[in-house]
């Protein structure tokens, strides 16, 4: 999550009945340390499964429960808690308000409030795996989509009734990148986002080998972003420990020589390649297949090194080539480097970190080098930067990626 990435916006956390109710405490703790203002309502059903004081203490707002309160002067709680939202939440949305919304019923604050909105609506439902089947549930959910609705999971998995199976809500993590996401513009709709990210991993023997100090930030940064931004996301990362992001694939793999030829395999779907791993120049010629132990005489071993393939040169050599993006990571003179790089990677344009190697810190400050001439953006963290970047490429992109 970027610093204060929903800063501004204000949201309506209209939440319904259900056990879920436990994971919009945490929901709503995540939203408010990203900015946003979270104005709570709860149905009488929801207010049996977590009180408003604890939604109260957690939103730093007094919570709304009923259309008849007091606190609102002109008795129109309805329309005055959604004329400032940018959006209204309904989490957890339970079987029965889905069936309410659906048909337009509006015989509670929380229902009246959403017949009365003038933005977006999203919910996010948690129910039962036979409740989430039932007919009745799959036409009630049909025409809340086709009313424009957003409709975020459910998810599949272990019940609190104790089945197993879909109708549980998304995890509070989850819901909230569902949420940052539907915020922003979708810059890259209909376009298809493969990037690489993270170290490799070389191996010399069974328990050793050669690696690098990427953290894999960057290019995690970059395909959130990216999927934000509307684009089909494929990520291919070598071994970091960080979540993959909401909505993206992602492909783990260890070496250079399999990270190349699981881009090369993925490459032709793709409009878009941003090379971001740090990529071992070589490998060992002959992996020991056994541990190499020290011998009696204390003499050293000693490795030969073969080059490993370049991958984002090999996708910039291909016929028809998506966009192709590379990263430099040097520790001098990017200013020589940086666009010796592009000229001789053959990539539209390279980003390159300015001053000290950044590996693994929060924040970074970038040159894009292009054909044109250099361009510096401000420092930023790496989300925020992410986000500026994927504005760039989209600037840059040619009509024709579209069709490949
Ligand atoms: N790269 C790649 N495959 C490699 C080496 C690098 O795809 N075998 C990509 C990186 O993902 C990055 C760009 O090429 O987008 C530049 O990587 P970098 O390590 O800075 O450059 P090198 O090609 O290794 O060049 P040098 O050793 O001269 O710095």
């Amino acid at each position: 999550m970027a610093t204060a990435e929903l800063a501004g916006k204000h949201l309506v956390l209209g939440m319904s009945g259900g056990i879920a109710c436990y994971k919009i405490a945490e929901l709503t703790r995540l939203l408010t340390k990203a900015g946003a203002t979270v104005q709570v309502v709860m149905t009488e059903a929801a207010t049996q499964f977590i009180t408003p004081i604890t939604m109260q203490a957690l939103s730093g707002r007094p919570v709304y429960t009923s259309q008849w309160d007091a606190r609102v002067p002109n008795n129109m709680a309805h329309i005055d808690l959604s004329r400032e939202a940018d959006a209204i939440v309904i989490a957890p949305a339970s079987t029965d308000f889905l069936a309410r919304l659906a048909h337009g019923m509006a015989d509670d604050l929380l229902s009246t409030l959403c017949v009365a909105r003038d933005c977006p609506l999203l919910v996010v439902p948690a129910m039962n795996r036979q409740m989430w089947q039932n007919p009745a549930t799959q036409r009630n959910v049909a025409q809340l989509r086709a009313d424009g609705i957003e409709v975020l999971g459910p998810d599949s998995g272990p019940q609190a009734c104790g089945e197993v199976g879909d109708g549980r809500m998304l995890e509070a993590a989850a819901t909230y990148e569902a949420i940052a996401s539907f915020f922003q513009p979708k810059i890259l709709a209909g376009r298809r986002v493969l990037l690489t990210a993270g170290p490799t991993f070389e191996p010399l023997d069974p328990v050793r080998g050669i690696t690098n100090r990427s953290s894999g930030k960057m290019g995690f940064a970059l395909a959130r972003a990216a999927q934000q931004a509307g684009a089909d996301v494929h990520l291919i990362a070598g071994p970091v420990a960080l979540e993959t992001p909401w909505g993206v694939i992602r492909e783990d793999v260890q070496t250079a020589q399999q990270m190349h030829d699981a881009v090369m395999r993925a490459v032709p779907d793709y409009d878009i390649f941003i090379g971001v791993a740090a990529v071992a120049d070589w490998r060992v010629d002959h992996i020991s297949e056994h541990k190499i132990k020290k011998t009696a005489e204390r003499v050293m071993p000693t490795f030969t090194f073969v080059e490993n393939p370049d991958i984002l040169a090999s996708v910039a050599k291909l016929p028809h080539p998506p966009f192709c993006v590379g990263f430099a990571a040097e520790s001098g003179d990017l200013d020589v480097h940086g666009e010796e790089k592009r000229v001789r990677k053959n990539v539209p344009l390279l980003i390159g970190n300015l001053g000290p190697l950044t590996f693994g810190l929060d924040d970074n400050e970038v040159v894009l080098f292009e054909a044109s001439g250099a361009t510096k953006l401000p420092r930023a963290d790496k989300q925020t930067l992410a986000g500026a970047l994927i504005a760039e490429i989209a600037k840059r992109l040619p009509d024709t990626s579209l069709i490949r």
